[in-house]
């Protein structure tokens, strides 16, 4: 695990002493450290609602990047969120975007989900599952707005990247513009659309697979295999993501070409994430075959810890509603049976 602590004690030294310590660790310096302000080349992941400004705040005080989430945030929560980290901080953040849009088929697959889920639902006396409309992951006009008007310093997208307008609008705005890549193929398609920098995501990454060309569907390689390659085939610096948890695998993974490092599940367990505490103890007591990638748990393949509701939903045998609305389906029963979080 990242050392939490260990981070918070080095945001509390002066910044004289900071620079002094940075002085012998050269290792930690580079274009994209030096672009962007960094003391360390380390990224916090977006993590949906679970990277919190205070969580972006704590990692960006250390020296690193804070990274916070949009998905399924209410619309207009964007500009706050923003606002309430630079309450808490004066470091470098990042703003992410989980692009999708809504799906065609929509009604039918949320309607067969709905309903295989409703006497589960009924055992929980939670009434019936919810009517959910489609939902849009585009950027939308006033997400754009509060990004143009506050400007953090790096926007990040995961699942592609939006549309040409959108991106040129952020780089006049002298925003650092990212994206995930999980195949040579895709790291080329974003240079080609004009990225600052690519994240490199090998197999092993918690959460959802950034995999956006569908012909790259299911090729994702370990990021031992896949990192070195990206770095060949792009001119952009690298971001490395995907099962880094301490300071080994992140020497490994700048040894192979990355220019930074970006973590997810390592944070989870910092106390900023308010993770509730059986989640905390199912994902710090894992051991490493129990994760799985599935779409079952959001309609997207994602890495999540086997659980009961991945296996109540396999043994519904159905394709799972349009991402993100299986969250939005399943939430309740997870809430509901908190044994459901683990198996
Ligand atoms: C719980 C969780 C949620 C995530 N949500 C997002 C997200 O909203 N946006 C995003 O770009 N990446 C997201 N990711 C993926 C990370 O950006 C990154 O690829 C991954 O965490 C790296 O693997 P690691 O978890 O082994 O460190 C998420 C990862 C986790 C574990």
């Amino acid at each position: 695990m990242i050392p939490c602590q260990g981070m918070e004690s080095l945001s509390r030294r002066a910044q004289p002493q900071r620079e002094a310590l940075m002085a012998t660790k050269s290792w930690a310096r580079n274009a994209l450290t030096e672009r962007l302000g960094l003391t360390w080349p380390i990224f916090q992941a977006p993590m949906g609602s679970l990277a919190s400004p205070a969580l972006a705040a704590g990692v960006a005080n250390a020296g690193g990047l804070g990274g916070m989430g949009l998905l399924l945030a209410p619309p207009g929560t964007l500009r706050d969120r923003i606002l309430m980290f630079r309450q808490a901080s004066e470091g470098r953040i990042n703003v992410n975007f989980v692009l999708f849009e809504p799906a065609p088929d929509h009604e039918a697959r949320t309607t067969r989900v709905r309903e295989a889920l409703a006497p589960h639902y009924a055992r929980f006396g939670l009434g019936p599952p919810p009517e959910i409309p489609p939902l849009d992951g585009r950027v939308a006009p006033h997400d754009l707005e509060a990004v143009l008007d506050l400007k953090p310093d790096v926007v990040s997208f995961h699942l592609g990247l939006p549309p040409d307008d959108i991106m040129a609008a952020l780089r006049s705005a002298g925003i650092f513009v990212i994206s995930t890549a999980t195949t040579v193929a895709e790291a080329r398609e974003l240079e080609r659309r004009g990225v600052d920098a690519v994240i490199a995501q090998g197999l092993e990454a918690g959460g959802h697979r950034g995999t956006f060309l569908p012909g790259e569907a299911g090729a994702q390689a370990g990021l031992a295999a896949l990192l070195p390659q990206v770095v060949d085939a792009v001119s952009v610096p690298v971001i490395a993501a995907g099962g880094l948890a301490d300071g080994r695998g992140i020497a490994a993974a700048l040894t192979l070409g990355a220019s930074a490092v970006q973590l997810g599940t390592a944070f989870l367990s910092c106390p900023e994430t308010d993770l509730p505490p059986n989640y905390l103890r199912a994902i710090t007591s894992a051991g490493h075959h129990e994760t799985t990638v599935t779409d079952l748990a959001s309609g997207k393949p994602s890495r999540i810890l086997r659980n009961g509701i991945e296996a109540l939903l396999r043994d519904l045998d159905l394709p799972p509603a349009p991402f993100p609305v299986q969250v939005i389906l399943t939430q309740p029963l997870w809430d509901a049976d908190p044994s459901l979080q683990t198996v």
